[in-house]
C-alpha cells in the first residue's frame, strides 16, 4: 500500500513522472477519465480549506470517483475514537483518505492502521502536496512547452523562504529543494530555525545539502530564482498572534525586497494571503507573482500522485 504522507515518498524519477502526468491532466482538462470509476475517497478534515478541499474535492470527481467529506468534529473521532479504529472502520468503506490534521503523527498513525492509500493534505509539520505543485508551477515556467524535463529545469534554482521558516510549508519547501536539487535560503528571526526533527529528517533521507538559515533577509534574497513567503501565523497558532506579528514584521515581502532578488525571479506564496503582514499587496500583483497558478496546479498535480498511488505494481519479471 502507498501513501503520500511525505516529499520524499516518491523518488526524484518518480516526481519527474508524477509532473508529466499532471502536465498531460492540464492539457487534456475535461476529458472523461476512470482511474477512480467506483471508488470513494474520504477526506478528514481538522483544519479550514479552501484550495486544498476543492482541488481534491475536484479532482478526484475528474478521475472518475467520488469524494465524502468528513469534518473531524462530526465523525466520531472527533468525541475520542481512536484514529487506528477510525482507519480499520472507514478502510472498509471507502478506498483512499486526504487528512488534514493537526499532530503529523496521526497522519503516520492513520496509515500504519488502515489498508487505503493517505494523502497528506497538511499537518503541523508538512504539507507535501503544497510544494510538489509548487515546484511543478516552476519546472513548467523554466523548462518550456516542449522540454520534457520538467525536474531538470529546476536544479540549481535558489529559492529565498521569509517570515515564518519553522512552519509546515517552510519545512516542505526544505526537503523539496534537496530532493530536487534546488538551493534553499530561510530568512527568519532567531528562535525560527528549522527544527531538530527536520534536521534529522534531512539526514536520515540521505538529503546532505540542507539549507541556509539566515536573519537577513537581503542576504536570504540575494541571487534567488524565488521569494517565497507564508503567513505568519499557521492554523493552530492563534494565540501567538500579536507575539508573531512582532518578532516577523522586518520579514515582510515589500517591493524593495522583491527587487533585491534576481531581476526575473518569480513570487510565490501558497495562499492564503494576509496582504500587508507577511507581503504587500503591491507583490501579489507583481507580474512575476504566481501565486494563482500555485493554486491551479494543486488540481493537476494531486491528480498525478493520486494516479500513481493506486497504479497497480509492476510485476518484476
Ligand atoms: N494552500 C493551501 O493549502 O490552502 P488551503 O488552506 O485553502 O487549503
Ligand atoms: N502555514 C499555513 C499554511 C496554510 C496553507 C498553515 O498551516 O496555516
Amino acid at each position: 500500500m502507498r501513501h503520500f504522507l511525505h516529499e520524499t515518498d516518491f523518488a526524484p524519477k518518480e516526481i519527474g513522472d508524477v509532473f508529466a502526468l499532471a502536465r498531460t491532466y492540464k492539457r487534456q482538462r475535461g476529458r472523461p477519465c476512470s482511474v477512480l470509476a467506483g471508488k470513494t475517497w474520504a477526506l478528514i478534515f481538522s483544519k479550514s480549506s479552501t484550495r486544498t478541499r476543492v482541488s481534491f474535492e475536484v479532482g478526484i470527481r475528474e478521475l472518475g470517483g467520488n469524494t465524502l467529506f468528513l469534518n473531524r468534529n462530526d465523525i466520531q473521532l472527533g468525541r475520542g475514537e481512536t484514529i487506528e479504529d477510525t482507519a480499520k472502520v472507514l478502510s472498509r468503506y471507502v478506498h483512499g483518505l486526504v487528512v488534514r490534521t493537526y499532530d503529523h503523527a496521526d497522519v503516520e498513525r492513520l496509515a500504519a492502521a488502515g489498508t487505503v492509500p493517505v494523502i497528506n493534505a497538511l499537518t503541523d509539520f508538512l504539507h507535501p502536496c503544497q510544494i510538489y505543485a509548487d515546484a511543478f508551477t516552476l519546472a513548467e515556467r523554466w523548462a518550456g512547452k516542449r522540454s520534457n524535463n520538467l525536474i531538470g529545469a529546476l536544479k540549481g534554482r535558489k529559492i529565498a523562504f521569509l517570515g515564518d521558516t519553522a512552519c509546515n510549508v517552510a519545512n516542505s519547501w526544505v526537503i523539496g529543494a534537496n530532493l530536487l536539487g534546488m538551493k534553499i535560503s530561510l530568512a527568519g528571526p532567531k528562535g525560527f530555525a528549522p527544527s531538530k526533527t527536520l534536521d534529522r529528517m534531512l539526514e536520515v533521507q540521505g538529503l546532505k545539502e540542507g539549507y541556509q538559515f539566515t536573519t537577513d533577509p537581503y542576504e536570504a534574497v540575494r541571487g534567488a530564482d524565488v521569494v517565497y513567503t507564508d503567513v505568519w501565523v499557521s492554523m493552530g497558532k492563534e494565540e501567538e498572534t500579536r507575539k508573531r506579528v512582532g518578532q516577523l514584521s522586518s520579514y515582510a515581502v515589500t517591493a524593495k525586497l522583491f527587487a533585491a532578488a534576481k531581476p526575473d525571479a518569480f513570487f510565490m506564496h501558497c495562499l492564503p494571503a494576509h496582504p500587508g503582514e507577511e507581503v504587500t499587496q503591491e507583490v501579489l500583483d507583481n507580474p512575476r507573482s504566481i501565486i494563482f497558478d500555485q493554486a491551479e496546479n494543486r488540481l493537476h498535480v494531486q491528480k498525478a500522485i493520486i494516479t500513481k498511488l493506486v497504479a497497480p505494481k509492476k510485476r518484476s519479471s
